[in-house]
């Protein structure tokens, strides 16, 4: 007889645990799931009758959990009662990279993990499966098991055991649901045979077996990290190449289909945009640089950096073309931004493009009105650590003759965002940018305007057909 599962708790009801705890509720009705957070609010809203209300905005979302929550999926604050409880424990909270101390800016910061194997240690009870679903750097496990093991100790709590699993979670923010029903693979990580299949057993009520992959913990957590590096290194080599389009008259449109065709390289990931984003990749490259640090491998730890250097410099580069083709100045200009989130489908900004382009806009002393369809003017705010200034009727005087200013606008729908404004700039693939009525726009801004595509999106013709100036990364044919 295996482990008997029948109720799990997730610490931490955020990006990912929210959207796989309801995911795993929906396929599996016959267990309790119980996702806690400290953070009150973000509970508040996973509660909340409003659909439109839920903490994070994730396509699919809102269906599964109209079909789990308070049936088997229950989101509380009530950390100790769904500890005692559970079975198994998922531990899905933040590891931000460390800002000061011990590595910091590349090393994460596992404070909030300690916390939460701290309180697993303080409430379970008899035997449990402790399961590590954050990204974080390899030997986390270890860590883990030790502050287990020591609180037990130190507690006298000698009925209590655990077993520490590696599971990463491989969903990508925007098409999160659809990962998690039809992953290519699901990786569990450990030494415990049988914690590892009771484990297993839970994504076999969906998963076809083959795709379900046992491994030790040490490599688990490594494939999560490479996995992350070599997408963002294949995003950083597109972006490389398509500055070299840019000087050579190429287009890295071109370019991306005629190499992806060849299929030992494959079709994904060579879109060239503003730089990658996101709360994964430069965090788990920047780990997997102070992991080869740490063990004295100089060259591979510079090697993986670069990757993330080539994507800081593509945005700098980005935000001094937009200067440059604006005849050397944006002070006092007025320029559009289109899209906040480090890309479509999700309202997450972290390490979004956006935030460094329009840093080094608004420090170049540009006015922006920012648009994002789900991003809300605090977000931005706590992004770019500068409040809004207040858009009366979304024209330029609004600005009060201030530069280095910006202000939030909810719509784009009657074109009023465009009035008097000197470039449009798109830094989200947005669905409802790609159909904009240039016509329209042009009408409203100061010529000679301009367009500027970081996601190759718009249709060039309409465009230059408006009047308007365009310049597509990666296209050396633009104006
Ligand atoms: C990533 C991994 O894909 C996922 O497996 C992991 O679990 C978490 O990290 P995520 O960060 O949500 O997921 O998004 P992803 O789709 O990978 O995009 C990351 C960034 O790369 C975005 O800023 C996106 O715009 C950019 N990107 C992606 C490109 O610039 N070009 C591409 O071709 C693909
Ligand atoms: P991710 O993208 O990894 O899911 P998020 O920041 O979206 O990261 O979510 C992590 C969640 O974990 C946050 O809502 C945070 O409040 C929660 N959290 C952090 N520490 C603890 C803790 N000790 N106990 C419970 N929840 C925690």
């Amino acid at each position: 007889m295996g482990i008997p599962i029948k109720n799990i708790c997730c610490i931490g009801a955020g990006y990912v645990g929210g959207p796989t705890m309801t995911m795993m509720a929906s396929k599996c009705p016959d267990i309790n799931f119980n996702v806690v957070d400290i953070n009150e609010e973000r509970i508040k809203s996973w509660n909340n009758k409003n659909l439109s209300k839920l903490p994070i905005f994730e396509p699919g979302l809102e269906e599964l959990i109209i079909k789990t929550r308070n049936k088997n999926l229950f989101f509380s604050t009530d950390i100790k009662e769904a500890i005692e409880s559970a079975d198994i424990i998922f531990i899905s909270v933040n590891t931000p990279t460390k800002t000061k101390g011990l590595g910091a800016g590349k090393s994460s910061d596992l404070k909030w993990v300690e916390a939460s194997a701290r309180e697993v240690a303080r409430y379970s009870k008899g035997y449990t499966i402790v399961v590590e679903k954050s990204t974080l750097p390899v030997r986390t496990a270890e860590v883990i098991e030790n502050i287990l093991n020591s609180a037990k100790t130190n507690s006298k709590r000698e009925e209590i055991s655990f077993d520490v699993l590696s599971n990463p979670e491989f969903l990508a923010e925007g098409t999160a649901i659809k990962d998690l029903d039809s992953p290519d693979r699901v990786l569990i990580g450990g030494e415990n045979k049988n914690a590892m299949i009771a484990l297993g057993n839970l994504y076999k009520a969906w998963v076809p077996e083959e795709k379900i992959l046992f491994t030790n913990i040490w490599s688990s957590e490594l494939a999560k990290l490479t996995s992350n590096a070599f997408l963002a290194q294949r995003i950083s080599a597109i972006n490389s190449i398509s500055a070299i389009c840019e000087v050579t008259e190429a287009d890295i449109r071109e370019v991306s289909r005629a190499i992806g065709k060849d299929s030992r390289i494959g079709s994904k990931f060579l879109d060239s945009g503003p730089g990658f984003g996101g709360s994964c990749f430069k965090k788990d490259i920047l780990n997997l640089v102070y992991l080869s640090e740490y063990f004295g491998l100089t060259e591979v730890a510079s090697f993986w950096e670069s990757v993330v250097q080539i994507n800081n410099w593509h945005q700098k580069r980005i935000s001094e073309i937009i200067v440059k083709k604006l005849f050397g100045t944006v002070t006092n200009k007025k320029l559009v931004i289109l899209g906040f989130s480090f890309k479509a489908n999700t309202n997450d900004t972290r390490e979004s493009a956006a935030i460094h382009i329009c840093r080094n806009l608004l420090n170049e002393g540009a006015n922006l009105v920012i648009h994002d369809p789900k991003v809300n003017s605090s977000q931005i705010t706590n992004d770019l650590k500068i409040n809004p200034t207040k858009l009366i009727d979304n024209d330029n005087s609004s600005f009060d003759k201030k530069s280095g200013t910006w202000g939030f606008s909810k719509s784009i729908n009657n074109n009023e965002i465009f009035n008097n404004s000197y470039a449009v700039i798109i830094l989200t693939e947005w669905e409802e940018y790609r159909k904009l009525n240039w016509k329209l726009i042009a009408k409203k801004m100061v010529p000679p305007a301009w367009v500027f595509d970081s996601r190759s999106i718009v249709n060039t013709n309409e465009v230059k057909d408006a009047g308007l100036r365009l310049w597509r990364l990666g296209n050396g044919l633009s104006d």
